[in-house]
């Protein structure tokens, strides 16, 4: 993928979130966003996924320019994978369901194509079997899993991760960074916020370390993690990989 900031500014009120973050990537598989907590890693990635406003500056994706007005926003929204933390599934509906409801209210599809894709979908994730259970009747990585599924249905050439397994356990961790690895192996783009060092570093090809709105360094995975240049960058690496 090709990713573009040029000044990009984010302002809640008179808080600065995302402070003049220029950056330039192409040919990129799998960015990863580390940094510490309200760094900006959730702001920015929703910028990207259209889910934000920036305050100024521009945003590219692939060479075309992100531009934040209803319409057209509509229109990335659709275009792109996105998968958040936790509680992300409608409570209320199957799994199933999950999937459908926006492949028919978002994407146009009809019922039948929906559930086809739907069904596709699950059970190449080893879910099918789990169809008619809403989510309190999942397991944390079953339900994070559906979550993913419903994210690619539309087989979108991007999807937006924020930290797809903070609400897991170590088990449940593994199945759901397996099932990420392997989107990325099937050669779709990824841009990832996530707290798991060992992932990142083994699947980014460029980590972005996000600190107080600013970038504080972007390289490959190897020299982030093996090489760090920016002190913020080591004393972060240095507290999170402690223990
Ligand atoms: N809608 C909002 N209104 C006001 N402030 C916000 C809003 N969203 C985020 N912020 C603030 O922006 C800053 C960055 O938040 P953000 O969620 O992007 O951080 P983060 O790097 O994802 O943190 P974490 O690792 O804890 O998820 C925080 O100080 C947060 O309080
Ligand atoms: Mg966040």
């Amino acid at each position: 993928m090709k990713l573009s900031f040029q000044e990009v500014v984010k302002r809640f009120g008179d808080h600065t979130v995302i402070d003049r973050i220029s950056l330039e990537l192409d040919g990129v598989h799998c960015l990863a966003l580390i940094g510490p907590s309200g760094g900006g890693k959730s702001t920015l990635l929703r910028i990207v996924a259209g889910l934000e406003y920036p305050t100024s500056g521009v945003v590219a994706l692939n060479g075309r320019e992100i531009e934040y007005h209803d319409e057209a926003l509509l229109r990335h929204r659709r275009s792109i994978g996105t998968v958040f933390q936790a509680f992300n599934l409608f409570p209320h509906l199957t799994a199933l369901r999950n999937i459908t409801l926006p492949l028919e209210k978002v994407h146009g599809k009809s019922g039948d194509e929906a559930r086809e894709l739907a069904e596709g979908t699950l059970r190449r994730f080893q879910l099918l079997a789990h169809a008619h259970k809403r989510p309190a009747e999942l397991s944390g990585g079953q339900r994070q899993r559906v979550a993913i599924a419903r994210a690619i249905a539309i087989k979108p050439q991007v999807i937006l991760l924020d930290e797809p397994t903070s609400a897991l356990d170590p088990e449940m961790t593994a199945e759901v960074l397996e099932l990420i690895e392997e989107l990325k192996r099937e050669g779709r783009d990824l841009l990832l916020v996530t707290h798991e060092m060992g992932f990142a570093r083994r699947l980014a090809d460029r980590v972005a370390l996000l600190a107080e709105g600013r970038i504080a360094e972007l390289g490959p995975a190897e020299q982030i993690f093996g090489a760090p240049e920016s002190e913020v960058t080591k004393g972060f690496l240095r507290r999170v990989l402690k223990y």
